[in-house]
């Protein structure tokens, strides 16, 4: 499988090449995944279940919490939700991401029995199979910072230790995230964020980090400065800039950077076997 990503215009156009199949897709947030097939065709009920969730239950029962899941429907309509948010976000800001993305991701996966889809400040899930406290790592979604680092020795350098911290503190945090201040010269920072969804135990959110920063090294011989990896279980993003705030403590949230950068996307929808 080859990948070539050009940007263009502000836009992204990627040009996916696998096995003798091409085809060229223009995507930028919002990333959804949700293949088509007939394997991931809906039932009526199950669409009205989801129609439910995402207009009542979801929204309802979650209070202020930044990352939340539940079911609705009987087996075997039975619909499977969660969404998750960044750490530093108020309760306000997830509300308006999250009804955002249940929107658009019944927008850009109408018919399908499963799907996932970001934003850069929170992610939304469905399927029609219990997924909570389950490791998933398809798909990952890669996408790069344009701009170029000098030295990329020190830089790789930089990154290993910066992953081998958040893999080991992210898990153990109640909330699963951490955050990162690598230091590159008296004047440089390298910043980076990690969080998993709370319902995994401490060991699968330490394999998805991981997942995530194998991610990271195999396309960082491009020398880019700055990056995000989207999976199901957990996210990570790096960046020589603060991107993120301080955690939400009632007053209000973190005025959102701007992204510096235009982005590269590259997604790898591995053919890993998925658990049903
Ligand atoms: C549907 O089947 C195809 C081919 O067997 C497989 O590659 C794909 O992952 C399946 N999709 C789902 C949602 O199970
Ligand atoms: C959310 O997931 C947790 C962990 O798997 C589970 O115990 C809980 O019952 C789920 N919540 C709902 C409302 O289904
Ligand atoms: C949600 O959508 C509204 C209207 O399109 C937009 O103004 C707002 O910025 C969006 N919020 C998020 C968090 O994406
Ligand atoms: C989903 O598709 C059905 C027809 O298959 C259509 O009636 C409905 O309006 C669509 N919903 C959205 C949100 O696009
Ligand atoms: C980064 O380096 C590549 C390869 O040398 C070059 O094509 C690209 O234009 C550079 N990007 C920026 C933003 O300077
Ligand atoms: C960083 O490099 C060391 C030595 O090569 C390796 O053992 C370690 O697993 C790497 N860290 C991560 C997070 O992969």
């Amino acid at each position: 499988m080859s990948i070539l990503a050009l940007t263009c215009a502000g836009s992204i156009f990627l040009l996916y090449l696998l096995s003798s199949v091409s085809m060229v897709m223009s995507q930028t947030f919002p990333y959804s995944h949700c293949p088509r097939g007939s394997n991931n065709t809906a039932s009526t009920k199950f669409r009205d279940n989801l129609d439910n969730l995402f207009n009542g239950k979801l929204y309802d029962e979650r209070g202020n919490s930044l990352s939340y899941n539940t079911t609705d429907g009987e087996i075997p309509d039975r619909v499977y939700s969660n969404y998750i948010c960044r750490f530093d976000f108020s309760p306000e800001t997830c509300r308006n991401c999250v009804s955002n993305a249940t929107k658009n991701i019944v927008q850009q996966c109408n018919g399908t029995q499963e799907a996932v889809l970001w934003y850069p400040t929170c992610m939304v899930r469905y399927s029609y199979r219990n997924f909570f406290s389950t490791l998933e790592l398809v798909p990952i979604i890669y996408a790069w910072n344009a701009g170029n680092i000098t030295r990329p020795a020190q830089f790789a350098m930089i990154l290993n230790q910066t992953f081998n911290d958040l893999i080991e503190r992210a898990p153990l945090n109640p909330s699963k995230y951490a955050t990162h201040e690598g230091i590159i010269s008296d004047f440089e920072r390298l910043y980076s964020l990690a969080q998993c969804t709370e319902d995994l135990s401490t060991e699968d959110c330490g394999a998805c980090l991981k997942a995530a920063f194998d991610r990271v090294t195999a396309d960082n011989v491009q020398g880019k400065q700055g990056g995000r990896v989207l999976i199901p279980s957990c996210f990570v993003r790096y960046e020589l800039f603060r991107f993120y705030g301080d955690p939400y403590v009632g007053s209000p949230g973190p005025i959102s950077q701007p992204d510096a950068k235009l982005y590269s996307l590259d997604q790898k929808a591995r053919k890993k076997q998925k658990q049903r």
